[in-house]
């Protein structure tokens, strides 16, 4: 029999446990009142003179504010362990820098999270020919992803849950993909400060669909410099190593006795200038970890981050098989925050929820098709502490 959180809360209450301790959610109690209705405001106007909202959302002492341009995740307040609160995620603080120049900072991805091989696959004997924007492949859904299009947000509040529906419907060949694909996605609050993502989706031709969240971590502070002393722990003992233009080769590698070795705890840097091949090609850690775990039918957990300065933690727990771990190597110092310090190399990273990348060019590695009359689901929890 499958246990249901009602009962292995009772079996924990028998047993004389804290429930804040059981389960994906943080060790961190509620504080205050279930979160308010979210709120918005005007953020910019795009040069067609759509206006583009933000929306603020506050539950259980996290703080977080979302645009209606790409689902972009702007900030993210939490407390360190003097209850100091802090933005931990790199954005802008204007819509001009995220139309000109932005490396998808808090976006949703979609279709298709990472890259596509040349841009292209087959499908049912058919082939596909993607948008191509990452030299010669196909990357986070090609030119203009669902991280540049305005999507259609309504705000709810549901017992103590506080959140936003995102909705967007991708025509028709958008980018190449076959079908039209209607994509929902819900962000929630909840009363832990605990922020979830459901990606939800239905086509009406056969497509691949690979959707994930782009936000950048510093547990430290958005702009206040390097990752490297971070401890991150990703429960994988393999990844999927690439060629040199980041697809994979369609081996899953282990990892033991690698860099890539994140089984216990350990600082993001120590590890980073080891020298390894697949590390010197991606300048440094952007590979996807095969969780041990595989697809799960409920979120479970997957990977920490702890920056042991602040003491805030991030636990991730997903149902999805694969982990991008993306240590910023392309931050390159020219691009201002919305503290309006600039980004240097490693001064943020990615943990990416997802499918692996390519995943329609190997036949070996979970299948990211989507039929008519079948619903895409994945969920992602993102539980915080101090
Ligand atoms: C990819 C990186 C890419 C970055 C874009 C990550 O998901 O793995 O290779 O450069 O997104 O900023």
């Amino acid at each position: 029999m499958e246990l249901n959180r009602r009962t292995v809360m009772a079996g924990a209450a028998a047993a004389g446990l804290a429930a804040t301790t059981l389960g994906t959610g943080s060790a961190r109690a509620a504080t205050g009142p279930a979160g308010r209705r979210p709120a918005k405001e005007l953020f910019g106007t795009l040069a067609d003179g759509t206006r583009v909202y933000r929306w603020s959302l506050e539950n259980g002492g996290t703080r977080l504010k979302v645009l209606s341009y790409g689902g972009i995740v702007q900030t993210l307040e939490i407390p360190d362990r003097h209850g100091r609160h802090a933005n931990v995620v790199a954005g802008f603080d204007n819509l001009a820098d995220y139309v000109a120049k932005s490396p998808y900072f808090g976006a949703l991805i979609g279709r298709y999270g990472n890259r596509i091989g040349k841009g292209r696959f087959t499908l049912d004997g058919k082939a596909y020919q993607l948008s191509v924007n990452d030299g010669v492949n196909s990357l986070h859904g090609g030119a203009k992803g669902f991280d540049k299009h305005v999507w259609h947000v309504e705000p709810f509040t549901k017992g103590s849950d506080v959140g936003l529906h995102l909705h967007y419907t991708s025509v028709d060949g958008e980018m190449g993909y076959p079908g039209t694909l209607r994509t929902k996605v819900t962000y929630t609050l909840t009363r832990h400060g605990d922020w979830r993502i459901d990606y939800e989706a239905t086509t009406d031709r056969a497509t691949v669909v690979n959707l994930t969240s782009h936000v950048y971590w510093n547990l430290a502070g958005e702009g206040s410099g390097t990752i490297e002393d971070h401890e991150l722990s990703i429960a994988a003992s393999r990844y999927t190593p690439t060629d040199p233009g980041l697809i994979p080769t369609g081996e899953l590698a282990r990892v033991a006795g690698t860099p890539f070795d994140f089984r216990h705890a350990k600082p993001v840097g120590r590890d980073i200038r080891a020298g390894h091949e697949q590390q010197v090609q991606a300048k440094g850690y952007d590979h996807n970890w095969v969780l041990d775990k595989g697809i799960t039918a409920r979120p479970e957990h997957v990977a920490t981050l702890r920056d042991p300065r602040s003491g805030r933690t991030l636990r991730i727990a997903t149902n999805e098989p694969g982990l991008q771990f993306y240590s910023g190597n392309f931050l390159d110092g020219t691009l201002a925050g919305t503290g309006g310090r600039t980004y240097r190399q490693g001064d943020a990273l990615c943990l990416e929820t997802q499918h692996f990348p390519d995943s329609p060019n190997h036949a070996h590695f979970p299948s990211t098709v989507l039929r008519p009359g079948q619903t895409y689901r994945t969920s992602t929890m993102h539980a915080f502490g101090a």
